[in-house]
């Protein structure tokens, strides 16, 4: 069987998204639209495996649906929606917790992560939470994901499971997905630590542009970076020994479509509060525009809902189809 190239990434609904998030994932999924049919997912089913406050988490879905929107995905070329209006994630999610085994997921070291020292009182759902990645997945026959390194191990869990399925069944029915990984995609560290990620839930706001910040904020918190007291580096090779310094220029290249080398090329040897002031003009002048289309979008929650409820419909109609054959597969009556 030959599989046509179709996306499938998904993200969850958090608060607080930040510029991490944008390098990292979600412009990387704006630049995907052109070249495969895409599936784009905010992942509510997902966000639950952990306590969300109700009114947050339909509020987070919103801001991060809004925030793909004004990012450049296009709703109609592309299909957006949140995952708990598709019930096939859910259902197929059902089948491969019978397909894949305990020992597999005990080797995720996310859930080790996330459960903490106190396994026993973590939900189900977190320790079953790869299977459900994997349904999002396959239940699309989606052949390509983009995924950062965090993600790597569960995709690499549903290629598993896509083969285990196939295998028992005796059907290559599930495609095996391929990571998509993306050389433009940036890992993004804090603003107080260069060794350490942009993260949400990083105590101290200083650490990380959020999406919500205007120009005054991005400036301020770009001055109250960490630098080291050299000089800007003279060659890449030096960068990457100074963290800080290594995480400023990749934000720049990102920000402003320039290499690191070119960067470096540029400010060699200059002051940091020179680099700064440069690299706090290309992040507003990227920034700007998109966190005031999100800001115009959230204003009008019904639309954001209504371009959801489409997205929802659209990917009800792609994986009924296999959904239905998955069902006739493992032997369901269903007539
Ligand atoms: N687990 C992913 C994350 O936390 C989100 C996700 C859910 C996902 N389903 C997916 C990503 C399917 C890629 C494909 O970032």
């Amino acid at each position: 069987m030959t599989f046509a190239r179709r996306i499938f990434s998904g993200v969850q609904p958090t608060g607080n998204l930040h510029l991490g998030n944008y390098l990292g994932a979600i412009r990387n999924w704006v630049r995907l639209q052109p070249d495969f049919e895409c599936v784009f997912c905010v992942v509510d089913l997902h966000a639950i495996t952990l306590w969300q406050d109700p009114a947050e988490l339909t509020k987070h879905t919103r801001e991060v649906a809004a925030c793909l929107i004004a990012a450049g995905i296009d709703p109609k070329q592309s299909i957006l929606f949140n995952q708990s209006r598709n019930p096939n994630h859910a259902e197929l999610a059902w089948v491969l917790n019978c397909v894949a085994r305990m020992g597999w997921l005990n080797r995720m070291t996310q859930f080790k992560d996330k459960a903490g020292k106190d396994r026993e009182n973590a939900s189900v759902g977190l320790f079953a939470y790869p299977n459900l990645m994997a349904a999002d997945i396959l239940v699309y026959h989606a052949t390509h994901v983009p995924v950062g390194e965090d993600q790597k191990q569960h995709l690499e869990l549903a290629r598993d499971i896509a083969q285990k399925f196939n295998n028992d069944f005796g059907q290559a029915f599930f495609p095996l997905p391929e990571p998509q990984i993306l050389g433009t995609a940036t890992r993004v560290m804090s603003l107080r630590d260069g060794t350490k990620k942009m993260s949400k839930s990083d105590a101290s706001d200083a650490s990380r542009i959020n999406l919500t910040d205007d120009a005054d904020q991005i400036a301020q918190k770009v001055r109250r970076a960490k630098t080291d007291p050299l000089p800007m580096p003279d060659s890449v090779e030096d960068a990457e020994k100074r963290p800080e310094a290594d995480n400023l220029i990749g934000i720049y290249a990102a920000l402003a479509d320039r290499t690191p080398d070119e960067v470096v090329a540029e400010f060699a040897g200059r002051q940091f509060s020179e680099f700064k002031t440069a690299l706090t003009d290309v992040a507003v002048a990227h920034l700007s525009p998109i966190t005031a289309e999100m800001r115009r979008l959230l204003a009008d929650p019904a639309q954001i809902d209504a371009v959801l409820k489409d997205g929802g419909e659209r990917a009800c109609a792609l994986s009924q189809p296999i959904m239905a054959r998955t069902k006739e597969l493992v032997g369901f009556l269903n007539n």
